[in-house]
């Protein structure tokens, strides 16, 4: 970090100039709730932000709190998370709901090693989660902060660890209002993915989403889909409703989905949990 203070000072001059003109205004930042604030941590795991601008209003709306997320059934859950894709997210945001409510009293702990505790919260979530829901000033990295941090400290290098980035994010940090730079760094980092080749190629955890059409995770996501009515269905009636009758893997998704504990088998039926 040769000439540091200095480079420093002028990178965050950049960021907050970026976010002071083309900032982005979004639900989950005009509230500090931490249950929404976590329920759009979940969503935007995986998913663009376009997308999780229309799913997350009418999730809260039915679901507003930890304590009627946690006990709602998870089919309705499901139902909600529905175009959003990876329902494994949906299922760890039920259990992340009950785990609150049993462990922690309906009360979200704002110390992230307790967060990495529940379900489906990994390390960057739970800063993410301490950063914007309790304004702390934690060290995490999610793919636009990412993008950012490979941008302007490494643009020559190749095959980045997050390890190496993280002293950075830690130096960059503003302890004055880590919310608010966080979400400017997030911001530069989403407009950069449409101006330069991506940084992040040149990351060490660099990987694509596969294509969906015709991919396990598609049948996958049609199967829950389908179960979303409550009914209870033979391997047959799925495979005819699907129209995938030589597909080989659907026998191997349903049996997937009932470890998993979407679906629980009684004799020759399946039946959403
Ligand atoms: N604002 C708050 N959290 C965000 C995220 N994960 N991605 C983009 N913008 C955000």
């Amino acid at each position: 970090m040769s000439n540091g203070p200095q480079r420093l000072d002028a990178f965050r001059e950049v960021i907050w100039d970026h976010y002071r003109k083309h900032g982005r205004a979004m639900p989950w930042r005009a509230t500090s709730d931490p249950y929404h604030i976590v329920v759009s941590e979940f969503m935007l795991q995986q998913t663009q932000v376009s997308r999780v601008m229309q799913k997350f209003g009418p999730f809260v709306e039915r679901f507003p709190d930890w304590a009627t997320l946690a006990s709602a059934r998870l089919v309705e859950v499901l139902a909600q998370w529905q175009g959003l894709g990876y329902n494994r997210r949906a299922k760890f945001l039920h259990q992340c709901a009950a785990s609150v409510m049993q462990l922690h009293h309906g009360a979200l702990p704002a110390d992230p090693n307790l967060l990495a505790g529940l379900p489906g919260i990994g390390r960057n979530t739970a800063g993410a989660v301490c950063a914007f829901a309790f304004n702390q000033p934690v060290v995490f990295i999610e793919t636009n902060i990412r993008r950012v941090f490979l941008h302007f400290f490494f643009s020559d290098a190749e095959g980045i660890h997050d390890r190496e980035l993280m002293p950075w994010i830690e130096a960059a940090l503003d302890r004055d209002e880590p919310r608010r730079w966080y979400w400017a760094l997030m911001d530069y980092g989403a407009v950069l993915k449409s101006q330069v080749t991506n940084p992040n190629r040149r990351s060490a955890h660099y990987t694509r989403q596969s294509p969906f059409e015709g991919s396990r995770r598609q049948i996958r996501g049609a199967v829950v889909r389908m179960f979303a009515d409550g009914a209870a269905r033979t391997l047959e009636q799925i495979r005819t409703n699907l129209d995938v009758a030589h597909d080989e893997r659907l026998a191997g998704i349903v049996e997937e989905l009932v470890v998993e504990e979407f679906l629980i088998r009684s004799g020759e039926r399946y039946a959403p949990v």
